[in-house]
């Protein structure tokens, strides 16, 4: 990956407006020093996302998760880094110095090329499913039920039968063969090269930006394989995708509500039926990287499965991927349709309003499924018993969230009649509880002296020597906390931003600064009394840790001090009525 020089990266941010960027996709508005919204990584009614305009930060009070404009689009719009580099340079309309850029610029024009080449090759599959050969497509589409909106805005169409499509749309020359190859849409065979899909009703697959990175074609009737995908390329990585999460982010959002299901015309009728808010993996089981997706969409997600034998087996595949990532606040819950059926087959008989019923209140908790899952897996008498326990002991060890894992357990433990083994929960620190490693958990006073620090950071130079003993009983906090002090002074006054370059040389502990940035303004004189209160901890804290007696009366001294402003603080807080 290209390297940016750290200074280019601070221009970028510098010259870039974080709140265009967010407000794409939350409504924002003015809270205090910030601007706020409701959380786009999680589900929540009242606004906890704040995003800071003067320090081009976003943090989430309810998730925890925070950082600088780079980071939001990576998070939240499916950006690699150097794409985002490459995005807010250009929009700033920086240049990016041209030993850096060679390495990305070649190979990215090269990318600019392929995905446009996919993009005009759905067009022209669209084109060709509304051409006479098409007709055959037409129809079948139209038996299925799916209207004229759908078609265009999914990106349906077709690939006429026999080979030399391809050639038709975009001519036969050495270079765009080889890039048709790249991206999946031909094959170099004996005789030179051919198309991969024929004769089929074909699907468009975004990736989580929009950019067409690859297709799934379906027979017309009758035949093997019933849905061809595009293969393996740079652009199209199946275990990575869902179908339509671009086209549906949005509405999932907004209705919080989201369901998986297991193909892409269960995807397609539920849109037809007026609920856009469907996704599907790609014909392959469901793994951990798109449920980590599914859930930072919605917090409530909904699993649907046949109902049959294998609908069950795929439910409890799902389910033990999804373990490691359960925590207290997500409810995904499962629904099993009747023998038989499949949502587009449900929809056609019942329509959008009976099924999006069955969505809400004919799905299971997890807990529940998993339980029904167990009681089948293991079978009857007091060896099942055991069978269950053992089974139920190995999966617990997968979680993650304590809490929940002792829920699990107990449900376990009443069903099974066995007490289990497991009683802590595998150790798995996410970036989003960084804070919450031990020597990081900061008390009310320390976090808000930071926020303090961190909004105004003139304040370091104030406190320089005084302060800097703060926090030696927390090394991985007092890292930084050191740094900043030293960033203030050396930097030539105004032009450097603090928290900016923190952000950058300490990207574990982004969504910590972030959240110290966001929180609400510490004024002057909470932040003169968070000063007296941090020294007089670090006193008592000495004290504690043991003394020699001229030191302790010293300390007791400067102690008693500190006492005393902080009252003449709190008068002349009573006195201005603030
Ligand atoms: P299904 O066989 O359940 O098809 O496969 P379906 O969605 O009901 O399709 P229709 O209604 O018959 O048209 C579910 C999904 O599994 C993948 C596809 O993604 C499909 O949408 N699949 C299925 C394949 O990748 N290859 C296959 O041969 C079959
Ligand atoms: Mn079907």
């Amino acid at each position: 990956m290209a390297h940016f020089p750290p200074s280019l990266l601070d221009e970028i941010l510098a010259r870039s407006d974080i709140i265009e960027i967010i407000a794409r996709h939350v409504a924002l508005k003015k809270s205090g020093a910030n601007m706020i919204g409701l959380c786009p990584f999680h589900h929540e009614k009242t606004p906890s996302f704040s995003v800071s305009a003067d320090k081009q930060i976003y943090y989430c009070f309810g998730c925890g998760q925070g950082g600088n404009a780079f980071k939001f689009l990576r998070e939240h719009d499916g950006y690699a880094f150097h794409e985002a580099v490459e995005y807010l340079a250009e929009k700033a309309g920086i240049q990016i110095p041209q030993d850096t850029e060679q390495q990305t610029s070649d190979n990215g024009q090269q990318k600019k090329r392929d995905y446009s080449i996919l993009e005009s090759a759905s067009a022209a599959m669209n084109k060709a499913l509304h051409s006479e050969s098409g007709i055959k497509a037409c129809n079948y589409l139209e038996r299925r039920g799916l209207p004229a909106e759908v078609i265009r805005d999914y990106g349906l169409g077709y690939t006429p039968a026999g080979y030399g499509f391809m050639k038709r749309v975009f001519g036969d020359n050495a270079t765009v063969n080889t890039q048709l190859e790249t991206v999946g849409l031909l094959f170099k065979g004996e005789h030179g090269y051919g198309d991969r899909f024929r004769d089929r009703l074909m699907f468009t697959i975004r990736d989580r930006r929009g950019r067409v990175v690859g297709f799934g074609g379906r027979v017309l009737g009758e035949g093997e394989p019933k849905y061809l995908n595009s293969a393996e390329t740079p652009y199209f990585h199946k275990s990575e995708l869902l179908y339509a999460y671009s086209e549906h982010r949005d509405t999932i959002r907004k209705r919080k509500q989201l369901v998986v299901v297991e193909g892409y015309m269960d995807v397609l009728a539920l849109a037809a039926h007026g609920l856009k808010i469907g996704l599907a993996s790609l014909g392959t089981a469901i793994g951990e990287r798109q449920i980590r997706e599914i859930f930072r969409l919605c917090e409530t997600p909904v699993f649907c499965f046949d109902g049959d034998r294998a609908g069950r087996q795929a439910a409890w595949r799902a389910l033990e991927r999804m373990l490691p990532l359960l925590k207290a606040e997500l409810t995904p819950t499962f629904l099993y349709l009747p023998d038989g059926e499949d949502p587009d087959s449900l929809l056609q008989q019942e329509g959008g309003e009976i099924f999006n019923k069955r969505l809400q209140n004919d799905a299971k908790p997890v807990l529940e499924s998993w339980i029904l899952g167990l009681k089948l897996l293991a079978g009857q008498g007091a060896e099942g018993r055991a069978r269950m326990a053992k089974k139920a002991d190995a999966m617990l060890a997968t979680m993650t969230d304590p809490y929940l894992m002792q829920a699990w357990k107990q449900e376990a433990e009443r069903i099974s009649g066995i007490p289990l083994q497991r009683r802590r929960p595998a150790v798995k620190s996410t970036e989003a509880d960084s804070h919450l490693v031990p020597g990081f958990i900061l008390n009310a006073i320390e976090e808000r002296f930071m926020a303090g620090l961190m909004q105004d950071t003139q304040r370091l130079s104030q406190i320089s020597g005084a302060g800097l003993d703060f926090f030696i009983d927390k090394p991985s906090l007092r890292a930084l906390y050191s740094r900043a002090f030293s960033m203030q002074a050396d930097a030539d006054t105004q032009t450097i931003d603090i928290a900016r370059q923190l952000i950058r040389e300490f990207p574990e502990d982004q969504n910590m600064i972030s959240r110290w940035i966001n929180q609400p303004t510490v004024q002057d004189i909470e932040y003169k009394s968070l000063l007296l209160d941090m020294e007089a901890n670090d006193i008592k804290n000495r004290i504690r840790q043991g003394v020699n007696l001229g030191e302790s009366v010293q300390l007791q001294t400067r102690l008693r001090e500190l006492q005393a402003e902080q009252q003449t603080l709190k008068e002349q807080l009573s006195n201005t009525g603030a």
